[in-house]
This record gives structure tokens, C-alpha cells and sequence, in this order.
């Protein structure tokens, strides 16, 4: 049995979820021929770092009951260049402005051999190709199903199980706070201040709202999906963005009535006629993207196995942990 010794940088929702996950699945883990070790964990404060395998369930608890993990003050960085590890699961905080500070954490692991496993969209919606020229300069794997979709595996779904497909386009729904509001604004006819308060007091939509709500958040998802999938080369803004901000609940009740609901749509389609777009649509309510509260859903057109769909959780501890998961079980089997 190979033994995979890995850090988990960022210690928040999903790093958290990760060592849940890790621990719940150990013996799984080892049935598969996987030996994982956790050498490193890292948050904002500092780090803790045992060679031969941390104790996860006192990390955890550590977390809890301190609000950090550090036992000692060494950065991610000084974790990521100088602790001998395999694989860096990078889940801090999405800037997509700067793309910091996964970006650097990112392209450390690639300099020093370790292949990489992120959560965080920034990075890879500002610098894509130069993250995939790096990972394949050093001769290091770079996986990221989570970044889009949380468990909803749209990523492996279009290069594994539908490999020798051609996808023409990808519609879907990639944020679940737009689709709690427009779904709750709809059910109850309430306003979208009324729905966004909601949604804040639940914990679904942040203090500020505005990459969610203004089409940001699905801009960037889309932007993932047009390079990894279509090899686009686009970024950010490359993007026709249009977010949720003035629907009314007239409009939802409009639509209502003639059997529609309406709902933040990204598209993206490669070809003769690119579209690279995020706006609210029309959707029929029998039709497989009319999802409500904050399930996410993507539609695949594909030229061989036809229209194929996808729906799941697009966010939470354990769920985005799920996808991670996936992302560490093919490393470690490409590793073996
Ligand atoms: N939550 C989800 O459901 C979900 C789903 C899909 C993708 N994502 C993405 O996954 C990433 C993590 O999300 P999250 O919800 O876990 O965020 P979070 O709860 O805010 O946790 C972020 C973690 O990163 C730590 N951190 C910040 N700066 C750091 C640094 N320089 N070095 C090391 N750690 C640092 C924070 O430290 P402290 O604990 O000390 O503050 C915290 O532990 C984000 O990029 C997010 O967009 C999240």
C-alpha cells in the first residue's frame, strides 16, 4: 500500500469538511490500497505540522475550541516549501481579484513536486493556463471538481464518464444563493430585499452579497468550465454578466402564470457562435434546469450521448469535501 502524504491549507467550512471526510473514510481509504497521511494543516493564524500523521480528530477539536489550529506560527507557504509532502489541498478564502493567497499557495506546491487539490475559483478564473503550463512543467497532477458545482461532479462527469464526447455547450445553474432567492421570491411572492435578508439571516447568502447576486460568483464558474472543458483560454471578463439585483417578484408572478420560473442561467457554448454569458432566464417549470432552493443543475449537450443532467448540492462542508475526495482518490490511483 503507497502511502500519500498530504496538507490541507485553509482550515474553514470545506478544510474542515475534508478531514471529516478523511476520517470517516479512512478504512475505505485503505480497502482501496490508500494510505493517506495528514502531515500539515494550515489557517490564518499559523500551522500544525507532524511528519508522521496528524491526529485529525484533535486538530478538529483544537480548531473548535481555540479558533486555530496553529501549534506553531509557520505560514502556508513556509508548510507548502518545506514540509515533504505529495499533495497540497489548497481551500482558503476565493479573491478574484488577485487570486491571493491560493494563487501563490498553488504555484509553490507545482515548484516544489506536489500536485495540487483546490476548492478555491479565484486562481483558476484569473490564471488558468498559466496554472495548467505550470502543473504540467513540473510534472504534477492539478485537480479542481469543487471549485464548480460543490458535489456536483460536472467536471469529471465531462472528461471521464463522457470522455470521447464532444460537449457543444453547458447551460446550468452554478450558484445556490441566486437560486434560494428566486425560488423563495417566486413560492411565497416576496420582494428580493425581503428573500435576500432571509437568505442572509440562514447563513446562505454572505454580509455582502454582491458576487452572488450580481452574476459574479457564476461568471467565474463558467469561466472554469469554458477552459477546462471547451480549452477556451477566456477569462473573467470574457464574460457577459447580468445578476439577479432587479427581478421583481411582478415579473416572478408573470412568469408564474404562464407555467415559467425564472432563473440565473450560465451559459457557455463553444464553435461558430461562443457564448460565454450569465443572465436570468425564462425556464419552463417542467424543464430538467428549473430547480429550486439552492440545488445547483447543469444540462450537457454533448454530440454523441446526447442532452445529459446533473443536479447536487452546490455548496457545504461535506458536500464540497466529497468533491475534494474524488479529486485525492484519482491522484493517489495515478500515483500507484
Ligand atoms: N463553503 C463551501 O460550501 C464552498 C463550496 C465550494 C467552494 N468553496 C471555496 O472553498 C474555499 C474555502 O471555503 P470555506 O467555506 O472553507 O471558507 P472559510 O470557511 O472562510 O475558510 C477559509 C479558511 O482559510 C483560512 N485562511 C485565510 N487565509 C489564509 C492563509 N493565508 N493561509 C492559510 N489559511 C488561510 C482561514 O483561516 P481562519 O480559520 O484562521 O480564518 C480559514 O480557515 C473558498 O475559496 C471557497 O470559495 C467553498
Amino acid at each position: 500500500m503507497k502511502t500519500i502524504r498530504l496538507s490541507i491549507i485553509g482550515f474553514g467550512a470545506v478544510g474542515q469538511g475534508v478531514a471529516r471526510v478523511l476520517r470517516n473514510k479512512r478504512d475505505y481509504l485503505v480497502h482501496l490500497g490508500i494510505n493517506l497521511l495528514v502531515v500539515a494543516v494550515t489557517d490564518s493564524h499559523g500551522a500544525c505540522i507532524d511528519p508522521d500523521g496528524l491526529d485529525l480528530r484533535a486538530v478538529l477539536q483544537r480548531k473548535k475550541e481555540s479558533g486555530t489550529v496553529a501549534t506553531s506560527n509557520a505560514s502556508s507557504l513556509d508548510v507548502i516549501k518545506n514540509t515533504d509532502h505529495d499533495l497540497v489541498i489548497e481551500a482558503t478564502p476565493t479573491d478574484i481579484e488577485t487570486g491571493e493567497p491560493g494563487l501563490t499557495h498553488i504555484i509553490e506546491s507545482f515548484k516544489h513536486g506536489r500536485h495540487v487539490v483546490t476548492s478555491n475559483k479565484g486562481p483558476l478564473a484569473l490564471q488558468y493556463k498559466q496554472l495548467y503550463n505550470e502543473a504540467k512543467k513540473h510534472g504534477v497532477i492539478f485537480r479542481f471538481e469543487a471549485t464548480v458545482g460543490g458535489a456536483m461532479p460536472i467536471l469529471n462527469l465531462a472528461h471521464d464518464a463522457l470522455a470521447g464526447n464532444r460537449i457543444i455547450s453547458i447551460e446550468g445553474i452554478l450558484n445556490g444563493t441566486c437560486n434560494y432567492i428566486l425560488s423563495r421570491m417566486t413560492e411565497e411572492s416576496l420582494s428580493y430585499k425581503h428573500v435576500l435578508g432571509e437568505a442572509q439571516d440562514l447563513g446562505i447568502a454572505e454580509s455582502d452579497p454582491t458576487y452572488d447576486v450580481e452574476g459574479i460568483d457564476t461568471a467565474c464558474k463558467l469561466v472554469i468550465l469554458a477552459n477546462a472543458i471547451f480549452e477556451m483560454d477566456v477569462m473573467y471578463g470574457d464574460v457577459e454578466v447580468t445578476g439577479i439585483t432587479k427581478i421583481t417578484s411582478e415579473a416572478l408572478s408573470l412568469a408564474n402564470v404562464e407555467n415559467n420560473v425564472i432563473r440565473l442561467i450560465g451559459e457557455v457554448q463553444d464553435g461558430n457562435k461562443r457564448i460565454m454569458r450569465v443572465a436570468p432566464r425564462l425556464i419552463p417549470k417542467q424543464h430538467p434546469l428549473a430547480v429550486g432552493g439552492t440545488l445547483n443543475v447543469a444540462l450537457l449537450k454533448t454530440d454523441t450521448a446526447g442532452p445529459i443532467c446533473i443536479s447536487g448540492k452546490g455548496a457545504g462542508s461535506m458536500e464540497t469535501a466529497s468533491a475534494i475526495l474524488s479529486d485525492i482518490i484519482v491522484i493517489c490511483h495515478k500515483n500507484t
